[in-house]
């Protein structure tokens, strides 16, 4: 369908008409408008990845990625839904069992997207049985430190590392369960690689995987990101952390 001439052209989000610009994604166009769509592997800044399935909505009655779908006028988008809340929790909990996620000590609770959207999901437990896989830290680098244990696999590090850094610190390795986050240098660890404070895959980390030394407590909780506002609220909020 297409807009009439002069007019701009939409499509129904949750039964609200949003306005798109020719090439936007159904996700950027809903965020340029103030709606929220649940992701955790889309930014803003970096072409989508497609990886999470957070964003899944329906469109026209079909399910398909928010984040790397074209919006298109007179589509019919469902987000907010029961049924689409309700798989978004069962994949934010596959995701806290998969890694040793410990909020109350975690130095990003309150900064993080997972706990945020856990918290906007309604997600109260973990419900399934945790896999708490080892996976040592790397403490090698002398201004960043690397705990593995939080990654989601977003590739987020990966994509800023590679596009706006120019250095690709970071990869993707391994199969299934077994796919890891890992750093491309001889020894494998982050204080060999080519990286630095200023880095823009430094700041990106949407968990706790990358954090600068020294200041993991300079905002106290309480006062973080996602304790003023839940994410949903946030839509314009996926600056670097
Ligand atoms: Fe769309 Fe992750 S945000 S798949």
């Amino acid at each position: 369908m297409r807009a009439a001439p002069g007019s701009p052209a939409t499509f129904s989000l949750d039964g609200q008409d949003v306005e798109f610009q020719a090439g936007e994604t159904l996700i950027e166009a809903a965020t340029r408008a103030g709606r929220y769509i649940p992701h955790l592997c889309w930014h803003p800044d970096f072409h989508p990845h497609g990886s999470c399935r957070l964003c899944t909505v329906k469109v026209n009655g079909r399910a398909g990625a928010a984040c790397t779908m074209q919006a298109a006028a007179g589509q019919e988008v469902q987000s907010d839904t029961a049924e689409l809340n309700a798989q978004r929790k069962t994949l934010l909990q596959m995701l806290f069992v998969e890694g040793n996620h410990f909020c109350p000590s975690c130095e990003k609770s309150g900064n993080c997207l997972l706990q945020a959207t856990a918290y906007q999901m309604g997600m109260e437990g973990p419900h399934f049985e945790q896999f708490y896989p080892n996976r040592p830290v790397d403490a090698s680098h002398p201004d960043l430190l690397l705990d593995f244990n939080r990654c989601i696999l977003c590739e987020l590090c990966v994509r800023a590392s590679r596009d706006v850094d120019g250095k690709s610190v970071f990869a993707i390795g391994g199969h299934g369960i077994h796919t890891h986050l890992l750093v491309n240098s001889d020894s494998g660890r982050l204080g060999d690689a080519d990286m630095a404070l200023g880095d823009r895959a430094a700041s990106i980390c949407p968990v706790g995987v990358i954090l600068p030394k020294r200041r993991g407590f300079a905002i106290p909780i309480g006062q973080r990101r996602f304790d003023q506002a839940p994410v949903s609220q946030q839509t314009q909020g996926d600056g670097d952390s």
